[in-house]
């Protein structure tokens, strides 16, 4: 057997062992079907029924756990940067019910390309202040006209002129006190610089309907209300 191949039947059953502990919350494949079967007897119900119903909910959680939780983080933990910790985050997706399952059942993809090398540092630092700006209100003195000439040209196409975004589109709110992708002058310069490109698998296909609605009912349950 040649080194290639004796790497291959060594590696390969090791390296996809790690992706699939990695992507089922370490569940194993039984645990993982026992769970589908258990969701059937909720079989044909909408989440916001299911919300209703106790042992619904606590299946939902068990589903979160094993398939959402690796990324979105379980209760209350700091999830990475710009993956959404659900129960605090402001939903640019959209929050109706019927928003939250096309995002589970479709999956959703964003790319906001980079402008690293577009703009001088001078262009680059006034545009950072535009954007917090939104929020904060602050008025920005010097910088005000080449950081509205730089935003009309790179960003104001897909961010609006206020920056309010856009749900049908999943542009986020960039006026409003919640950054995905961090708030910091350091974090908002590594958005534009690096550009964004994240993205929530689709699960239809893999999980059955009765599985999506019940996560679905568990983002619904979980939202804290101070989310507006
Ligand atoms: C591989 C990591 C990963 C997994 C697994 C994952 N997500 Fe996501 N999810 C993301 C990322 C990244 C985003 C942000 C996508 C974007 O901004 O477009 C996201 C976005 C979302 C949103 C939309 C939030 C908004 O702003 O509108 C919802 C709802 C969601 N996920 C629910 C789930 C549920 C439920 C599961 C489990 C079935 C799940 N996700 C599994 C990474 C993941
Ligand atoms: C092609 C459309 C597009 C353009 C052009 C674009 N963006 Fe974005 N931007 C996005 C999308 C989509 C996201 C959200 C990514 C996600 O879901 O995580 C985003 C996210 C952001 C965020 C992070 C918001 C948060 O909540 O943390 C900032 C800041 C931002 N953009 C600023 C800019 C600036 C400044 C420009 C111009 C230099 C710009 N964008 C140009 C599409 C765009």
């Amino acid at each position: 057997m040649s080194v290639r191949s004796l790497a291959v039947v060594v590696l390969l059953p090791l390296l996809l062992t790690a992706c699939a502990e990695e992507s089922t919350g370490e569940l194993s494949a039984e645990a993982l079907q026992l769970l589908q079967q258990r969701s059937q007897a909720f079989q044909g119900r909408a989440a916001a029924g299911l919300l209703q119903n106790d042992s619904a909910r606590a299946l939902a959680g068990e589903l979160y756990a094993a398939h959402c939780a690796a990324c979105h983080g379980n209760t209350g933990a700091e999830s990475e940067r710009g993956v959404p910790q659900l129960e605090n985050a402001m939903f640019h997706h959209g929050e109706s019910e019927a928003a939250i399952r096309t995002t589970i059942r479709e999956g959703r993809h964003s790319v906001m390309p980079s402008f690293g090398g577009e703009m001088s540092e001078v262009e680059l630092g006034a545009v950072v202040a535009y954007v917090r700006s939104f929020s904060s209100g602050e008025a920005l003195a010097n910088y005000a006209e080449t950081a509205e000439e730089q935003y009309g040209k790179y960003c104001v196409q897909c961010h609006g002129a206020e920056g309010l975004g856009n749900v049908e589109t999943g542009i986020p709110n960039l006026a409003d006190d919640y950054w995905l992708h961090g708030e910091s002058m350091m974090n908002v310069r590594l958005t534009i610089t690096g550009g964004v490109d994240v993205q929530c698998p689709p699960q239809a296909g893999l999980l059955a309907d009765s599985e999506i609605e019940l996560l679905t009912a568990h983002v619904l349950g979980t939202r804290s209300s101070s989310v507006p």
